[in-house]
């Protein structure tokens, strides 16, 4: 069965002891769901990516990591920057092309292609983020998160019946891509996406910060 991703973008987000308090409620709840048909990943800041790790293992905790970025340079004297080599130490998948790099770091098409080779020559899932039907999918991509920007952090989500006309352009130029939707996902609202033809699943930004709401979703 083709599992559903909940992918938990907790942006520039979340404290150590904010993070304990999100995986400690994790753990206690988890066993309440059916996550048979689900697979979830939090994408932490990287200060709380091995903390996260760590307390997976410690608790076999049925979660996968990603980053939120990836260095567009391989490891060398770039300060600064977290490298493809580091990340694949404690996450499977990265995030890139996210809006809101391109908005405040003025992030380009080319600097992303660079990010998904690095990321690919460590092997880390790449999750790249689309603003619309017409933006650039880069060849590595193993996931498209759709995600309009006037929809992320609104209260105004896309609406299913367009968001399946998007997944109908991009899956007839790309046949085996992944797509996801993002923006203003939440737990009132989220049944109304799974109407949307070839969704697999959901890149969640404020509705992922608080575990209870978290859970909802699932
Ligand atoms: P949002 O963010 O759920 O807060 O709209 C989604 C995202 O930017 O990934």
């Amino acid at each position: 069965m083709e599992k559903k991703l909940f992918i938990a973008n907790w942006k520039s987000h979340k404290s150590n002891q904010q993070t304990t308090d999100f995986l400690s409620y994790l753990k206690d709840k988890i066993n309440d769901y059916d996550l048979s048909d689900k697979e979830i990943i939090i994408a932490p800041p990287f200060t709380q990516l091995s903390y996260c790790k760590k307390f997976i293992e410690d608790n076999s905790l049925p979660v996968n990591l990603s980053s939120q970025n990836v260095s567009s340079f391989p490891e060398g004297a770039y300060t600064g920057e977290i490298n493809a080599g580091q990340v694949k130490e404690y996450a499977q998948y990265v995030i890139v092309g996210h809006s809101e790099r391109r908005k405040y770091l003025h992030e380009s098409d080319t600097d992303i292609e660079n990010k998904i080779r690095e990321a690919r020559e460590f092997g880390l899932k790449i999750i790249q983020c689309i603003q619309d039907e017409n933006s650039v999918i880069h060849s590595g991509a193993d996931i498209i998160a759709y995600e309009p920007p006037t929809a992320i952090g609104t209260g105004n989500p896309d609406n299913p019946e367009h968001i399946s006309e998007v997944f109908k352009t991009i899956a007839e130029q790309n046949p085996n891509i992944i797509l996801l939707y993002g923006g203003s996902v939440n737990p009132e609202n989220i049944k109304s996406f799974l109407q949307v033809k070839n969704l697999s699943g959901f890149l969640i930004g404020g509705a992922s910060l608080d575990a209870e709401e978290f859970l909802a979703l699932l």
